[in-house]
């Protein structure tokens, strides 16, 4: 597949010719621009560019993201820019309700065996 740089997704951003970048691949959603729910302005505001952030942000359903594969033209040459909302999601998920978290055992096991050692020497 070819490979675009952002100075090639620069040249197409009007309503006659639009591209962008989301999850470092290059989409031409030009004949897509009319029919977008959330409106062409949109789209055509986040054109020219990595709209990955963009894209994210609004919380597009799957069938959005399905809809992706029909307009990608080529791959993106800056990669993928991971998207802060799913790397927010990801650490929130692993985070919470977890307990103790593997980083703080070590030390805590640490002291446990201090104290041990000291009572231990002690009798
Ligand atoms: C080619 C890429 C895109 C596709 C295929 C796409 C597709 C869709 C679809 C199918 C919806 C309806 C709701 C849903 O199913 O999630 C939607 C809504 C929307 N999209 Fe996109 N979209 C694209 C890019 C963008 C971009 C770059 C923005 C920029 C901010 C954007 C902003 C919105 C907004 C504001 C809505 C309305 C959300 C609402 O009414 O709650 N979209 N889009």
């Amino acid at each position: 597949m070819v490979t675009y740089t952002i100075d090639d997704c620069k040249q197409h951003v009007s309503d006659k010719d639009c591209w962008l970048v989301v999850h470092g691949k290059v989409y031409d959603v030009t004949s897509f621009l009319e029919e977008h729910p959330g409106g062409y302005d949109v789209i055509l505001t986040s054109s020219g560019k990595d709209a990955t952030q963009d894209f994210e942000e609004i919380g597009h359903s799957n069938s959005a993201r399905e809809m992706l594969n029909k307009y990608q033209i080529g791959e993106y040459a800056g990669g993928d820019s991971a998207p802060i909302t799913a790397k927010a999601a990801a650490s929130s998920s692993s985070g919470a309700g977890s307990g103790i978290s593997f980083g703080l055992l070590i030390p805590l096991l640490l002291i446990l065996a201090a104290v041990f050692f000291q009572l231990y020497l002690k009798k």
